[in-house]
This record gives structure tokens, sequence and C-alpha cells, in this order.
């Protein structure tokens, strides 16, 4: 399918927000990362001046792989638009523990607060051990998109209407004004994650955006044709980010050294529980084709399959490789790094400007 509506904006990058501790990854290799919020603001910051468009904040309630901390990711979001300017936060949002009015109510206060510059990401859960351990009920896989649809269409109605009623299945409202609304209109960008066809159903719906979990190019642009068909017949429109794991360094066989350090030092244990968990997410849907149902071990050790998008190597090919991934539809590159203030840095510096480079000549060429 073509994307000749997108083809002439540049691409978007985005990076994980460590505010889990332990970085990004389960191996006992150094990972020069820290998570607290010092750290963070320092981050944000040197990835706005950087280039970067979007920071992405996690939403953990218990330890899973690891990740023995984890702050809680709205309030996050606030203290890093308040350090920057620019930068756009997302904040992961979970149904079940949050409800959408309340939500609605705290990314309107925040959007005020902060110039408009706040997002939000539903996501839909994997980890039956965190919602037991909160005595939450633990829906089944495609139960879980179903409430977050409505959560969606929810947050939507809220944010856009007066008087606004819904009679869903999991939420019902009556007459409900929200003021002030936020201050982005028609509402602050909507992201979702997940990769099963009910997240892929979901997202051609309701969702500004898409994101999936590293992949190949093909199993990457599968994805985007499938989103967009489903999306055109809805008369809706969706973007698409993806995650991938980054490790660029001056040359090939440096890059490819850290990957295999990474994967040598392994939290064998912490990667097979991590299995064990999600085998609850994406292989627990129908079709088993959500994240992870095809995971190896080396995959899991970033724990959302970011080496698959195999942008590791020098700045050249990781820049060629971005825009291969433009040229299949993808809006939005979510990046992680093993030591995240220096790489982002250096990301900025050597990687987004041969990007940028990549994309001016590839509109030269379709004007010629
Ligand atoms: C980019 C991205 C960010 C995510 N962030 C979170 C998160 O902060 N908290 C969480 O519990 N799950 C998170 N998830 C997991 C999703 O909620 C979902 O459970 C998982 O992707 C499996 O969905 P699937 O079966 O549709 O593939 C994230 C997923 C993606 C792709």
């Amino acid at each position: 399918m073509s994307q000749s509506h997108h083809s002439n904006n540049p691409i978007k990058f985005a990076y994980w927000v460590p505010n889990v501790s332990g970085g990004l990854l389960v191996s006992k290799i150094e990972q020069r990362t820290g998570w607290d919020i010092d750290y963070n603001r320092k981050l944000a910051q040197i990835a706005e001046r950087s280039g970067f468009d979007y920071a992405l904040t996690q939403i953990r309630f218990t330890a899973g792989y690891g990740a023995e901390y984890q702050h809680e990711s709205v309030s996050f979001t606030h203290a890093l638009l308040a350090a920057t300017q620019k930068l756009r936060v997302i904040a992961a949002i979970l149904p079940g523990p949050w409800h959408p009015a309340v939500a609605a109510k705290q990314i309107a206060t925040i959007d005020h607060l902060t110039a408009g510059r706040i997002a939000v990401n539903i996501v839909s859960g994997w980890f039956k051990t965190e919602f037991t351990a909160i005595g939450e009920p633990w829906l089944e896989h495609d139960e879980r998109y179903r409430r977050s649809e409505e959560f969606i269409r929810a947050l939507k109605g809220i944010w856009t209407q007066d008087d606004f009623s819904f009679f869903g299945d999991f939420y019902r409202f009556h007459h409900f004004t929200l003021k002030p609304k936020p201050l982005q209109q028609p509402h602050p960008e909507i992201f979702q994650g997940g990769s099963s066809r009910a997240a892929r159903d979901m997202a051609a719906r309701v969702s500004d955006w898409y994101f999936t979990n590293g992949n190949t190019l093909e199993g990457i642009k599968a994805q985007v044709d499938d989103i967009r068909a489903k999306a055109a017949k809805e008369g809706h429109a969706v973007k698409i980010g993806v995650n991938a794991f980054v490790i660029a360094r001056d040359t090939e066989a440096e890059a490819r050294a850290v990957l295999n350090e990474i994967i040598e030092k392994a939290d064998t244990e912490a990667v097979n529980a991590f299995g064990h968990e999600v085998k609850q997410a994406g292989k627990a849907s129908p079709e088993g084709e959500g994240n992870w149902a095809k995971s190896t071990f080396e995959d899991l050790v970033q724990y959302n399959d970011g080496f698959k998008t195999n942008l590791i190597g020098t700045p050249e090919q990781i820049a060629e490789r971005i825009v291969a991934l433009k040229a299949v539809g993808v809006d939005l590159i979510l990046t992680g790094f093993l030591h995240f203030q220096e790489e982002v840095d250096y990301f900025g510096q050597r990687v987004l400007p041969l990007v940028r480079e990549l994309e001016a000549r590839q509109v030269d060429k379709v004007a010629a």
C-alpha cells in the first residue's frame, strides 16, 4: 500500500523513559541508566535538544523481569514536561487500575499545566501476577482489548463533548461534562501498545497511534498493511510507531560486540520468568499473533523485542534501516539504549542528521 501522504513528513523519534529500575535489558551487562528523577530530567533535556519528539513512560505496579522499583507514569510524565519546553511526553495508562474519568481529568489538567504537550498510551496489560497483587480482576486477552476500546471511546467523549453519556459493558457515563477540557484540540494524542489481532482492530477503529514491539521489516509491513486497510474501511487514520533497541557505534563490529555481551550476560532466570508471564499476553491471544508470540530467548532479553528491528550497527546502517521502515509506512521509531544519556546524545549527533539527509534525497527523487 502506498503511504504517499506520509512520506513527506519527517519520521518522528521517541525514547522509552527509564522510570522503572534496571534499564531496558534483562541482562547483567553494565547499563549506565538511572530510573530516578534527576537522571530522567537531564535525559529529557538531552533528548529534546537532540531532536527527539516524544518520551514514553511505562506503567508497572509490581516487579517483573527485574524492574524492582517503578515510578508512576502520569506523575512522572508531568515532572518531565515541567523540565522541558518542546518535548511531548506520553503517559502510560492501564485500564483497570485507572477509571477513564480519573484519567481524562488528570490528563486535561496536566495539559493546561504544560502548554498542551501531554499524550497517553493506553496499554492493555500482560502481567496477571501484577493484577492479582493489586486485587484487579484479570480479563481474558480479547476482553482486555474490549475494555481498552471502551476506555478510549470514553476518553474521547469526555474530552470533546459536553453532557457526555456512554453505556458500555465496562464503563457508564450520564450527562458528564468535564471542565476544563484539555488544551489540545480535539484532544491529547492517544497511543496504544500491543500487536495482536485485537490490538490492530482497536487501532483501526479508535487510536491515533499504534505502537508495536520490535520486528523485522517484513513483520512490520504486514502489520502496517493490515491496520491501514482496516482503518480505511472505518474512515479512520492511524499512525504507526515501532520499538527498536538502538546500538549505534562507530563500527559495525563494535555494535555487534555490545549485542553479544548483552546476550551472554542475560539474566537467564529473569528472562525465563518473563517468558512465562508473557504467555498471558501475546501467546494468549486467540490467534497467537500478539507480542512475544514468536520471541526467542535472545529476543526476550530486550523485553519489547527491540533487537529484531536491527537498528544495530554504524550510524549509516541505522539511518538507512530507519528510512526503509518509513518506506513501509512507519511514522515513528521508539528507541531504547544501553547507556541512555550518552547514547541519546550520540544518536542526535550522528544518526538523526543522516536520517534527515536521506529523507531529503527521497523527497527530491519523488519531485524529479
Ligand atoms: C510500546 C509499548 C509500550 C507498552 N507499555 C506498557 C506499559 O507501560 N505497561 C504495561 O503493562 N504494558 C505495556 N505494554 C504491553 C501492552 O499493554 C500489551 O500487553 C502487550 O503489548 C501485548 O499485547 P498483544 O497481545 O496485543 O500483542 C506496552 C506495549 C508496547 C508495544
